[in-house]
């Protein structure tokens, strides 16, 4: 049996990309999932898809409104069990040279991306609604570790994201948790399958450095699955990259 079967892992942005593929890597695992999106129609997705089993359950939440998701999150927690396993797949893109920022793209930014994942973090890490060895993920990527022109405030936030994990790391490993991040690079995804559209060049110069070529979502899923594991129960408050090459 797998090591993870059984085990109630929380994923928030599961509708789409890398959340979609680990809940589906999860489920072949057996582990009951609790599900999260933010709109209608990602919700409906994930109640299409996973909705048959009794194993998973479904919480609907705007991470751009984080003072709501203490009530919502308390209450399925409390119906759904203690938590092995969270992984924070939400990440609000925003690509705007600096005379086309505004400070209300930026605070959106930046309470959906940092703020919001520090709250499900305090929740979930109250007595009662985890279990022992909680493993917590959030998805970062390679733009806060590089300087690329129009992405100043979502590199900042993924940056804001890691720091606050590597802080955590030892706060919570008192109560036996850890925390990490995953420095994602470019994730064939629908939403880099949108951009690509909406660029004038379809040609990717991220692809030029990130040498083994565009990553799937599988690739991503699995260094969740692994950070999720015992077989990583050594690391913590790292930033561990899935970056095809991309930072070497
Ligand atoms: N794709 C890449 O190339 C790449 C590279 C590096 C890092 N990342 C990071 O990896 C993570 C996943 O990215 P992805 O491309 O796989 O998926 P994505 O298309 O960015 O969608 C992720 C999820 O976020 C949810 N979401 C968006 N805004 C939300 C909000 N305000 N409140 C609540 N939920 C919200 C979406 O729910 P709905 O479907 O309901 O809207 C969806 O389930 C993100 O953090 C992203 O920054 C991605």
């Amino acid at each position: 049996m797998d090591e993870l079967a059984n085990k109630n892992i929380l994923i928030t942005g599961a509708s789409r990309g890398i959340g979609f593929d680990l809940a589906e890597l999860l489920d072949q695992k057996g582990c009951n999932l609790l599900l999260h999106a933010g709109s209608d129609l990602g919700i409906q997705r994930l109640k299409e898809v996973f909705g048959g089993s009794d194993r998973h359950c479904f919480w609907q939440a705007d991470f751009s409104k984080p003072d709501m998701l203490a009530v919502t999150l308390q209450e399925t927690l409390q119906f759904f069990g203690p938590l092995a396993g969270y992984v924070n797949c939400v990440g609000l893109r925003v690509r705007r040279p600096l005379n086309l920022l505004n400070v209300a793209t930026a605070t959106e930014a930046f309470v959906t991306n940092v703020v919001s994942h520090l709250e499900v973090v305090r929740i979930i890490t109250r007595k009662g609604l985890f279990a022992k060895g909680l493993s917590i993920v959030g998805i970062s990527s390679i733009a806060s570790h590089i300087g690329s022109p129009g992405v100043s405030i979502y590199a900042a936030t993924k940056a804001a994201m890691e720091s606050a994990n590597r802080c955590l790391s030892k706060e919570l490993f008192t109560k036996g948790i850890r925390i990490n991040s995953i420095i994602a690079g470019q994730v064939n995804t629908e939403a880099y399958k949108e951009l690509m559209q909406s660029k004038d060049s379809q040609v990717d110069l991220v692809l030029d450095r990130q040498y083994m070529g565009l990553i799937e979502p599988r690739g991503v899923a699995a260094m969740c699955v692994f950070l999720l594991s015992e077989q990583s129960q050594y690391i913590n408050g790292s930033s561990l990259p899935v970056d095809g090459g991309y930072l070497v």
